[in-house]
C-alpha cells in the first residue's frame, strides 16, 4: 500500500509562527510535527509516501526528508494550491501519477499524532485492507470539532457527519484513512461541501453506503492528539515529553523505526546519526547500534 501525508492548510490557527514556518516543521518537544504522520504510516509498513503541502512548505519538507533514501522510503511531493479540502489529496496523487485507480492507499494528516499499546498491529491490519474501506472512531469530549461516527448496538457504523451541531455520538474520526482502490474515482466523484471543501467525511460516507466502510474504535488505551492550535501545540509537547522520560523510549523517531523495520541497515543509521552525536536524539539512535 501507498501513503499520503496531507500537510498543508493554511495554518493560520498556529500565526504567528506558521507566518515563519510551516506548521508541521514546529517541533513537537523534540521533533519536528511531521514526524509524527511520518512514524504512524511507516508502522503500518508503508514505504512509498506522497507528501502534499503549499508551494511555501514543500520546500522545507523536501530539505528535511528529501528523496527518503535515507530511511529506505520512497517520499514524493505535490503541491495543492489552495486547502480545497482532504479528499483532494486523492485527486492530485492521481494527477502526480502516484496513485492509480485501483490501487490502495493509507492518508494522515500533517498534525495528528497517534501513540499507544497495540498501534502497530492496527496499523498493519488496516494497511493490509483490499475492499472498501477503513477508519477509527475515538471517543472524545467535543466531537463537534471533527468529523463524528455513530454506531449501532452492534458496533456499526451507521451515520457520519462532519463537525455537526448536535453530535449523535461521542465518537470523533481522526485524520488517519485507509482505503481500496476505488478512492480516486470516489474522490473525482465528490462535490464541495458549503464551506466549500471536498470533504473526508462525503468520501467516507460513499463507502458507509455501499456497505463496505469499517470504523475500528481505537478504545481508550489510544493517544490521538492533533495539534491545530497554540495550547494543542504544548498538550502534545507535554505528552511526548512525559512518556519519553518515564520510559526512556523515543515517541516517533523515524529513524528508529526504519532500522527496526529492516529497511536501513546498521551502518546506514550511523551515517544518519553522525552529525547528531551531541544530542540526547542521536545518542539514542547511537544506543541501538552499540
Ligand atoms: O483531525 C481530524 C479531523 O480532521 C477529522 O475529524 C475531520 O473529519 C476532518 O475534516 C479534519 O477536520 P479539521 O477541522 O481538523 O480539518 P482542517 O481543515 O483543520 O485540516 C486538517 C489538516 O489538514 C490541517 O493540518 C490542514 C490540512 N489541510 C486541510 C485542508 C482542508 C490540507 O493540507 N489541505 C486542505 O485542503
Amino acid at each position: 500500500m501507498k501513503g499520503i501525508i496531507l500537510a498543508g492548510g493554511s495554518g493560520t490557527r498556529l500565526y504567528p509562527i506558521t507566518r515563519a514556518i510551516s506548521k508541521q516543521i514546529t517541533p513537537i518537544y523534540d521533533k519536528p510535527m511531521i514526524y509524527y504522520p511520518l512514524s504512524t504510516l511507516m508502522l503500518a509498513g508503508i514505504r512509498e509516501v506522497l507528501i502534499i503541502s503549499t508551494e511555501r512548505d514543500l520546500s522545507s519538507f523536501k530539505e528535511l526528508l528529501g528523496g527518503g533514501e535515507h530511511l529506505g522510503m520512497m517520499l514524493s511531493y505535490a503541491v495543492q494550491d489552495a486547502p480545497n479540502g482532504l479528499a483532494e489529496a486523492f485527486i492530485i496523487a492521481d494527477r502526480e501519477k502516484f496513485l492509480s485507480s485501483g490501487e490502495s492507499c493509507g492518508m494522515v494528516l500533517g498534525d495528528n499524532l497517534f501513540y499507544g499499546h497495540g498501534l502497530t498491529g492496527r496499523l498493519k491490519n488496516a494497511s493490509s485492507i483490499e475492499k472498501g474501506a477503513l477508519i477509527f472512531g475515538y471517543y472524545v469530549q467535543n466531537p463537534q470539532s471533527y468529523g463524528v461516527v455513530e454506531f449501532d448496538e452492534k458496533g456499526k457504523a451507521i451515520s457520519l457527519e462532519e463537525k455537526p451541531e448536535t453530535p449523535k455520538s461521542h465518537f470523533a474520526i481522526p485524520g488517519l484513512y485507509f482505503y481500496d482502490g476505488t478512492v480516486i474515482d470516489k474522490a473525482k466523484s465528490l462535490k464541495p461541501s458549503k464551506r466549500g471543501e471536498l470533504e473526508i467525511t462525503d468520501l467516507n460516507r460513499l463507502y458507509l453506503e455501499e456497505d463496505t466502510l469499517i470504523v475500528e474504535d481505537m478504545g481508550r488505551g489510544m493517544a490521538w492528539l492533533d495539534t491545530g492550535t497554540h495550547d494543542d501545540l504544548l498538550d502534545a509537547a507535554n505528552f511526548v515529553r512525559t512518556i519519553q522520560h518515564r520510559q526512556g523510549i523515543m515517541i516517533a523517531s523515524i529513524e528508529e523505526i526504519a532500522f527496526r523495520n529492516k529497511w536501513i541497515c546498521k551502518e546506514q543509521l550511523a551515517e544518519n546519526i553522525k552529525d547528531l552525536k551531541k544530542t540526547r536524539y542521536g545518542q539514542y539512535l547511537m544506543d541501538l547500534i552499540k
